[in-house]
């Protein structure tokens, strides 16, 4: 990401997250507030966005953005029922679970990109959203701060456990920067735990999936948002090796648990994207 620009990609993550709110029966993710984040200002995206939403790739595509942050806050669920009460929102962009927290002991951490919290923050003002009390803001460049004494600074305890998602923001990083936010998540007390998106390396992908990463990875990259960062499953499971419990979930899994007995076609396609959660 350059540093003076807000992530363009989080706006678009946001976007097929209103159209779901708009445009999906029954919703995957009940979110009131993902159509009024986005305000007047990005009304016109949000119309322009919503015409494309029966393409194949655009479904699909809304299908893993809307299941990641459902599978985020169910994990989340079992985290706050197990007596964890620190939620971090890593790269948080424009996701609003801090403004339907429902749970009422979970203090709520988002972390982002200085340039993207403030754009994130004055949208927030114009469209007269409040900061709820239970939230604070944690300004962190993944690549070059450290996360522990930011976070800290902003009231989190590393004394404590707390439950990590980190959606959308693995493929945009360096490896030494992923390895760094591990280290520092498998830190914490017994019960933290993470979750997150990663992509398949290209090659392992068959032909017609790799095109339809081509077409991706060449919209992010014109974003200044390049990926950078793949995994296969079991590169995955070795990095997490310092967890002891890993759940990691295909599109399969994924269509099995959250788009069964649906009339329409929202669900995942291809192999490209999957969800990990890991617990210490
Ligand atoms: C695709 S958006 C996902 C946003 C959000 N998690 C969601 O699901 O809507 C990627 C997010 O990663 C953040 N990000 C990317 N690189 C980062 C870095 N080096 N440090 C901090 N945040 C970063 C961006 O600011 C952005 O909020």
């Amino acid at each position: 990401m350059e540093y003076s620009k807000a992530s363009r990609t989080a706006l678009g993550v946001a976007l097929r997250r209103a159209v779901h709110q708009l445009h999906d029966s029954p919703v995957v993710l009940n979110d009131p507030i993902a159509v009024p984040i986005l305000g007047a200002m990005y009304a016109e995206r949000l119309r322009v966005a919503a015409e494309e939403r029966d393409e194949a790739f655009s479904r699909s595509l809304r299908a893993f953005l809307v299941a990641r942050s459902r599978y985020a806050e169910d994990e989340l669920k079992e985290a706050v029922a197990a007596g964890v009460r620190q939620y971090v929102l890593l790269g948080a962009g424009l996701d609003t679970f801090a403004h339907r927290n429902p749970h009422p002991q979970l203090r709520v951490f988002e972390v982002d990109h200085p340039a993207t919290q403030q754009w994130k923050r004055e949208l927030l003002e114009t469209c007269r959203i409040a900061i709820p009390a239970r939230l604070s803001y944690a300004p962190v460049d993944f690549e070059v701060q450290e996360l522990s004494a930011q976070l800290q600074a902003s009231g989190f305890d590393v004394h404590a456990p707390a439950f990590f998602a980190w959606l959308g923001v693995v493929p945009y990083l360096t490896l030494n920067a992923f390895r760094a936010t591990l280290a520092f998540i498998t830190s914490l007390p017994a019960l933290s735990g993470v979750t997150f998106d990663y992509g398949q390396p290209r090659e392992a992908l068959p032909l017609s999936e790799q095109l339809v990463r081509d077409a991706l990875a060449s919209r992010v990259g014109l974003t200044g948002e390049p990926f950078q960062l793949f995994f296969t499953p079991a590169e995955v499971a070795h990095e997490l090796a310092r967890f002891t419990m890993l759940e990691d979930l295909g599109s399969t899994e994924i269509n099995a648990r959250y788009f069964t007995g649906r009339a329409d076609q929202l669900a995942v396609r291809g192999s490209g994207g999957r969800l990990v959660s890991a617990w210490k």
